[in-house]
């Protein structure tokens, strides 16, 4: 039966029965509105520990003060009802009062990384996600954690913040899960109109026509990025940045790098739409 706690200190009493019967932690943070998504990362965990915890906090310090904050989607009880489904042992469900208590005061920031990209467009958000799940690695301290690779560009900075300071967790970034058209699952697409919904898939598409130009061995990648851009800007998607990156520290691509992400985001109608693929570049 999945345990429902809201404290830091009934979780802790929770997890050390755990660990004093020898049972390893697998972790999923979200901000709740699960999909499949999601639950694939809940599949994985099973498939990686013994016991599985989730948390569901709507960060705020990861929202800018134009964001949507107030208006993220919150369906709780569906998502309780999904986590059941889904065999989760444990739910930690902290309230805004006790992972931001007055008067503190630290950030981390991952710098090189936070300041590119959507980071670019999202002043603070990553120092805000960065921050957040440091807390929850504290307070979970978990063998392993998941996060979907939808997120590349978060997944790339969570990995050098465990790096850097040492935080004794495995990650494990997880699949994409996609729509049959192709769009990848995001609490976001419900903001999307039926019309929207209908282009939506050409983001995903538009990736894998860069990553087809790369594999066969184009490499002015300024050309394909602004050739990706106007494709999108046609469709009615007003990109924020498509990226050829190194997939090691998401760097821009040279000429001789081999193994590359390809970065997007771009907002259609309300919501922003993210979504990457990976490319192997084909050297002489
Ligand atoms: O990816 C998310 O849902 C959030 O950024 C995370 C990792 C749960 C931190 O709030």
């Amino acid at each position: 039966m999945m345990q429902i706690v809201e404290t830091i200190v009934e979780l802790q009493q929770v997890l050390r029965r755990w660990r004093e019967a020898g049972e390893n932690i697998a972790f999923v943070p979200t901000m709740g509105n699960l999909h499949a998504g999601h639950i694939s990362l809940v599949n994985a965990a099973h498939s990686k520990a013994r016991r599985v915890v989730v948390s569901i906090f709507v960060n705020p310090t990861q929202f800018g003060p134009e964001e949507d904050y107030d208006a993220y989607p919150r369906t709780l009880e569906a998502d309780t009802q999904q986590l059941r489904e889904a065999k989760v042992d444990l739910l930690f469900l902290p309230t805004k009062k006790i992972m931001y208590p007055a008067g503190a005061s630290t950030q981390i920031i991952v710098t090189g990384l936070s300041e590119h990209y959507c980071g670019a467009s999202r002043p603070g958000h990553f120092s805000g996600v960065a921050t957040v799940v440091a807390k929850l690695f504290n307070i979970v301290q978990p063998d392993i954690a998941l996060f979907g690779e939808k997120d590349f560009q978060q997944l790339t900075i969570i990995r050098k913040m465990v790096g850097d300071l040492n935080i004794p967790v495995i990650l494990q970034g997880i699949a994409t899960v996609r729509e049959a058209d192709g769009l990848a699952l995001s609490s976001r697409n419900s903001y999307l109109t039926s019309d929207q919904r209908k282009i939506a898939p050409l983001l995903y598409q538009s990736l894998c026509q860069v990553k087809a130009r790369i594999m066969a061995g184009e490499s002015d990648y300024a050309t394909i990025e602004a050739e990706c851009c106007l494709t999108l800007k046609q469709a009615g998607f007003e990109p924020d940045y498509i990226a050829i990156c190194r997939e090691a520290d998401l760097q821009p691509a040279q000429a001789n790098d081999t193994h590359l992400m390809v970065l997007a985001a771009a907002r259609l109608g309300k919501p922003r739409l993210i979504d990457n693929i990976a490319a192997k570049a084909t050297k002489q």
